[in-house]
C-alpha cells in the first residue's frame, strides 16, 4: 500500500489550498515552511508543498477530500513537539502539512458535566488555564505544555508527570472529532462517562500519531482542582528503596501521591549545569533522589503532615537518606524546573541515548540497575542520565556521552547498540520500547522485532480500512508488513 509516487504540481495543489483555507491560511516559501518541515529539536528535516493552517473542521475535511482525490499524502501537526519524528514531513517534497495552530478555541466548559470541548490546537497551557478559570483541574502535566497542542497529545497518548495519579491522555478524554483521511467527519464531541454500544471508535485515533484521521476537537474530563499540595526531593538508598517508598506513600496518603519522579546523580548534576543559578535542593549529591508530590482536597496542614509521615517512615526503614520539603510555591516551582528541564539540558550536550521504556512498577528497580550495569560495561565513562515516571513503571534511560567525547562519536558508536540492548532488556520484562513518546519514524522499524506478527498485521488492517490509500502520515508508526 503507498500514496501515488506522482504527486500534483506544487502550484495546483498550492492553488486548491487557497481556494480553500484563503491565501493567508497557506505557506508555501521555503523559510515559512522552515518550521513545520523541522522538529523542535531540529533533528528532523523533511519538504512539503504547503503548508496549511484551517480555521475550522470543515476546512480540514475539505482539504483532506482534496488530497484524498489527488493522491496527495498528509501530515497532520500540533505543536511539532514529538521526541520521535512524527509530525515532521519526509524529505520528497510530495506531502501537505495540516498544522491546526489556528484552531484554538475553547468551545465551552460543563462544570456540571465536569467537561471541557476544545478545538484540536488549543495548547496544553490554554486547556489547563481555562480549566483553573472555572476552579477546575485538567490533569495532564508535560513540559513542553505551552507549545504541544490537544489534538497531538491525544494523538501520541500523551503522558507525563500526573500519569500516576490522573492516567494517560487516554483516561483524560471522553469524546473526538475527526476527520477521516477522504474527508469524512467522525463525530463524537459527547461528554458521556457511559456508553456501552459497540466499538469504543475514538480510541482509533488515541495514539495513531495522525495516521488513521486527523483529531479537530475533543471533550475532555475536568477534576476538581486539589486544595494542597506537598513536594519533596528525596535522596533514597537506590531505585529499589524508592520503590519502596513508592509504596509506603501510597499506603499512607490513599490517592494522594501525583507524581513520584527518579532522577539519577548524573540526571541531576548535569540539568545544574544546565540551569546555573538553581542550587541543588539537597546539600549532597547522593546517587538517586524522587520527586515526591501530594496533592489532596484536605488542608495543607494535613497533607503536610502526610509527607512527613512518608519521609519518616522512609528514614526509620533505611530508605531515605536525605530530604528536602518544599516550604514555599517557590521552592515547590525550583524543585519541578530541575526535573522539567533534564530533557532540554541533555538536547544542549548533543543529545544522549533516548530510550523512553516501562515495565511492571515490580521490575523497574531491577530493570535500572542491570540495565546501567550493562550499558556501563560497554562504555565505563557514559553518563548514566536516568529520570522520569518511576511511579509509573517508565524510566526514560538516556545515557549520555563522557564528557571528554564529542556528542556525535559517541552516538555513532553506540546509539543503535544501546537502544537495541535496553529495549531488548525491557520487553524480555513484559514491557514496552516507548513507554509516552510513541513510535513516530524512530522506533517505526523496531516495531517488527516487538510486536508479533498478528499485532503488526491487525495495525495494517486497520489502516488499510480507515486510509487505504496510505495518505495519511505516510512512513510512521506502522513498520514494514512481513510477507
Ligand atoms: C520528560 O519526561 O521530561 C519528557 O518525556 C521528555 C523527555 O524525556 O525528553
Ligand atoms: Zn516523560
Amino acid at each position: 500500500m503507498q500514496a501515488e509516487a506522482q504527486a500534483p504540481n506544487p502550484e495546483t495543489t498550492l492553488r486548491a489550498m487557497q481556494a480553500i483555507v484563503g491565501e493567508n491560511a497557506c505557506l508555501s516559501g521555503d523559510a515559512d515552511m522552515q518550521p513545520f518541515v523541522t522538529d523542535y529539536r531540529g533533528i528532523y528535516h523533511g519538504k512539503a508543498q504547503v503548508v496549511v493552517l484551517p480555521a475550522s473542521t470543515e476546512e480540514v475535511s475539505q482539504v483532506m477530500q482534496w488530497c484524498y482525490a489527488n493522491h496527495v499524502p498528509v501530515v497532520p501537526q500540533g505543536g511539532n513537539t514529538s521526541l520521535m519524528g512524527g509530525a515532521v514531513p519526509d524529505g520528497t517534497g510530495a506531502a501537505v502539512v495540516i498544522n491546526l495552530r489556528r484552531m484554538n478555541r475553547v468551545l465551552a466548559i460543563d462544570t456540571v458535566n465536569d467537561t471541557m470541548t476544545v478545538q484540536a490546537g488549543v495548547t496544553l497551557s490554554g486547556a489547563r488555564t481555562a480549566a483553573e478559570a472555572d476552579q477546575r483541574l485538567f490533569p495532564l502535566r508535560i513540559g513542553s505544555e505551552g507549545s504541544c497542542q490537544i489534538g497531538g497529545n491525544l494523538s501520541t497518548n500523551a503522558g507525563g508527570t500526573a500519569v500516576l495519579r490522573y492516567g494517560n491522555m487516554r483516561d483524560l478524554v471522553l469524546g473526538i472529532e475527526a476527520v477521516l483521511p477522504d474527508g469524512r467527519i467522525y463525530s463524537q464531541l459527547r461528554g458521556l462517562r457511559k456508553d456501552n454500544t459497540g466499538y469504543d471508535l475514538k480510541h482509533l485515533f488515541i495514539g495513531a500519531e495522525g495516521t488513521l484521521g486527523i483529531i479537530t476537537g475533543a471533550v475532555l474530563k475536568l477534576m476538581p482542582q486539589p486544595r494542597s499540595t506537598a513536594v519533596a526531593f528525596v535522596a533514597v538508598q537506590s531505585p529499589a528503596a524508592a520503590v519502596q517508598l513508592l509504596g509506603e506513600a501510597k499506603r499512607l496518603s490513599g490517592q494522594a501521591v501525583t507524581a513520584f519522579e527518579l532522577i539519577s546523580r548524573p540526571a541531576l548534576e548535569l540539568v545544574l549545569e544546565y540551569l546555573g543559578n538553581v542550587p541543588s535542593p539537597l546539600p549532597e549529591m547522593h546517587d538517586w533522589m524522587v520527586l515526591i508530590e501530594l496533592t489532596s482536597g484536605t488542608d495543607a496542614e494535613s497533607l503536610n503532615a502526610t509527607l512527613m509521615e512518608i519521609l519518616e517512615s522512609g528514614f526509620g526503614q533505611g530508605l531515605v537518606l536525605d530530604a528536602a520539603v518544599a516550604a514555599s510555591l517557590s521552592d515547590a516551582q525550583n524543585f519541578w524546573r530541575i526535573r522539567e528541564e533534564i530533557s532540554d539540558a541533555q538536547t544542549r550536550t548533543g543529545g544522549s541515548i533516548k530510550c523512553d521504556v516501562s515495565v511492571p512498577l515490580s521490575r523497574i528497580a531491577a530493570f535500572v540497575e542491570d540495565a546501567s550495569a550493562k550499558v556501563l560495561a560497554l562504555e565505563p565513562a557514559a553518563r548514566m542520565v536516568i529520570y522520569g515516571h518511576m511511579g509509573d513503571g517508565n524510566v526514560h534511560f538516556n545515557p549520555l556521552r563522557p564528557r571528554d567525547q564529542p556528542a556525535k562519536e559517541f552516538l555513532a558508536q553506540w546509539y543503535a547498540r544501546i537502544s537495541g540492548l535496553v529495549d531488548a532488556m525491557a520487553h524480555a520484562e513484559n514491557g514496552s520500547i516507548s513507554a509516552e513518546h510513541g513510535i513516530g519514524v524512530v522506533k517505526r522499524d523496531d516495531l517488527t522485532q516487538f510486536k508479533s506478527s498478528v499485532e503488526i498485521e491487525l495495525m495494517w488492517q486497520v489502516k488499510q480500512a480507515l486510509d487505504p490509500r496510505n495518505l495519511l502520515n505516510p512512513g510512521k508508526v506502522l513498520p514494514a508488513r512481513r510477507r
